[in-house]
């Protein structure tokens, strides 16, 4: 007779190892591309970090093993990403922690051999352990083909002189990487400037050192982007495989936070198309004033809305701190919840438009439903993403600049019920359907998860 662990082992022929970057944009994807492998037999070990530590009872389907990440106590606290990567990287390559982990889950005869092991593209550090190791190393690019593209040009935009960045310039247009402009390439501040230049050099060096890259993107979508990558990049494979929400059987079960999901109920009852979906990702942050005027506008608005207001929203706060007489203001119009059940939140009927920072999954998740985007983006590759969806795809518009109550009520109000709304839904409709047609048989994206199921037995 076979205990259950050895037929798992002989349906099983091999092991892929994923370790995403700790942070929720980064495991999201991360966990569907692991989901999207387990489905075509492969065996999955999720290596994470203490930091963000997975769940590992939300996926029995998987191995989980935790990892020593030595972030200090102080970076970890900051919540900011850009520092945090660094001093991971430092704390790993400063010690031997991976590298041990890594050769005791390769030792483990308990299980398949390990074909390889997806990173996220920050983790230098982890594909120069797994590399020492003979293990090669396959890149999750959880970001637009666009952005990774950017993250290559980084030398160049220094040497033609777009970078770092003047004050004077932010909308200068950069002709090598039509349509952006300065203030869409990762800009910050200046003090920041060699900071994101070493993260994003690393970056592409992860991607140079390993045996294939993924994007979670669709051809149709970036299709003279990821030519730009090919052609730059000498490794084995680019594949663009997404969205990968789409392709993975379960979209739930990676939240760090927990889901609200008292908000479905709520949107059962309102009205077709009727409502305003609100969030600003999992990293974004605000003052108390701002938060203020986001409120009053949605007040102002008239417009159903659901709005997610994280409890570290705000920051140098615990706990949202709406305004006074805000409740009463959109009694029974409006909700609000510490976290949303994003993706089924965009799927609802209900739902009409999306308020967004563009983050990339965001982003991705709100063109998955053919929903037209009001683009709030703070930082990293955000501002990006909003430059493609407004020049580029026509799915959404910005709103620039100070938050005030007043714009923001327009701005609501032109696109739930005004004709530039409708053109950017009509345009949104158009996307949903190359975003199906991706996806299905003989569609780009499930040519690409071939390709990449036939890669990994290469390896
Ligand atoms: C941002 C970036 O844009 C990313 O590229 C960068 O590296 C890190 O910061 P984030 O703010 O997490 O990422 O945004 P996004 O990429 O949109 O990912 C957020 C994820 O959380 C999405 O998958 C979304 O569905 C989910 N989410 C968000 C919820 O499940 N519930 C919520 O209430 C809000």
């Amino acid at each position: 007779s076979h205990s259950h662990g050895d037929v798992r082992r002989q349906e099983r022929a091999r092991r892929v190892l994923v370790f995403p970057l700790p942070f929720q944009g980064h495991i999201n994807p991360m966990l569907q591309l692991a989901d999207v492998l387990h489905g075509r037999g492969l065996a999955v070990t999720v290596l994470h970090t203490q930091f963000n530590a997975l769940d590992p009872a939300l996926h029995p389907e998987f191995t989980f093993v935790a990892v020593p990440d030595g972030i200090p106590a102080d970076v970890a606290a900051s919540g900011s990403i850009i520092p945090i990567i660094l001093a991971m990287n430092a704390a790993m390559e400063a010690s031997s922690a991976v590298h041990d982990v890594l050769a005791s889950v390769l030792a483990d005869d308990g299980q398949p051999p390990a074909a390889c092991m997806f990173i996220d593209a920050n983790l230098l550090a982890v594909q120069k352990a797994a590399s020492a190791l003979g293990l090669p190393t396959m890149v999750l690019r959880t970001g637009s083909a666009a952005c990774f593209s950017c993250f290559l040009a980084y030398p160049m935009l220094h040497h033609n002189g777009y970078l770092p960045p003047k004050e004077s310039q932010l909308y200068t247009p950069v002709k090598e990487l039509p349509p952006l402009r300065v203030r869409d390439l990762f800009v910050t501040s200046s003090s920041d400037h060699e900071m994101v230049r070493k993260v994003l050099s690393r970056a592409s060096e992860t991607v140079r050192n390993s045996s294939g890259l993924v994007v979670n993107t669709f051809d149709a979508l970036e299709a003279a982007e990821l030519d730009r990558i090919r052609r730059e990049l000498d490794v084995p494979v680019v594949l663009a495989a997404g969205p990968l929400h789409k392709l993975s059987s379960r979209s739930t079960g990676s939240s760090l936070l927990r889901e609200d999901r008292s908000c479905m109920e709520w949107l059962d009852k309102q009205a077709v198309g009727s409502v305003l979906y609100v969030s600003f990702g999992s990293l974004a942050s605000m003052d108390g004033a701002e938060l203020c005027e986001v409120a009053w506008g949605l007040a102002d608005s008239g417009q159903p809305f659901l709005w997610v207001v994280r409890r570290d929203l705000v920051r140098g706060s615990d706990g949202p701190g709406l305004p006074e007489g805000f409740d009463r203001a959109v009694e029974g119009r409006g909700k609000v919840i510490p976290w949303a059940p994003q993706q089924e939140v965009l799927a609802h009927f209900a739902v009409g438009g999306f308020w967004t920072h563009n983050g990339w999954n965001s982003t991705l998740e709100g063109v998955g439903e053919g929903l037209p985007m009001i683009c709030m983006p703070h930082f990293a590759d955000q501002m990006m993403n909003t430059r493609y969806v407004e020049a580029v795809w026509g799915v959404g518009f910005e709103l620039e600049g100070k938050k005030e109550r007043n714009k923001i009520a327009k701005a609501i109000q032109k696109l739930m019920n005004e004709r530039e709304g409708e053109l950017a839904r009509e345009k949104a409709r158009e996307l949903k359907k190359k975003v199906a047609a991706c996806l299905e048989s003989g569609g780009s994206s499930m040519l690409a998860i071939d390709k990449l199921v036939e890669h990994i037995s290469s390896l």
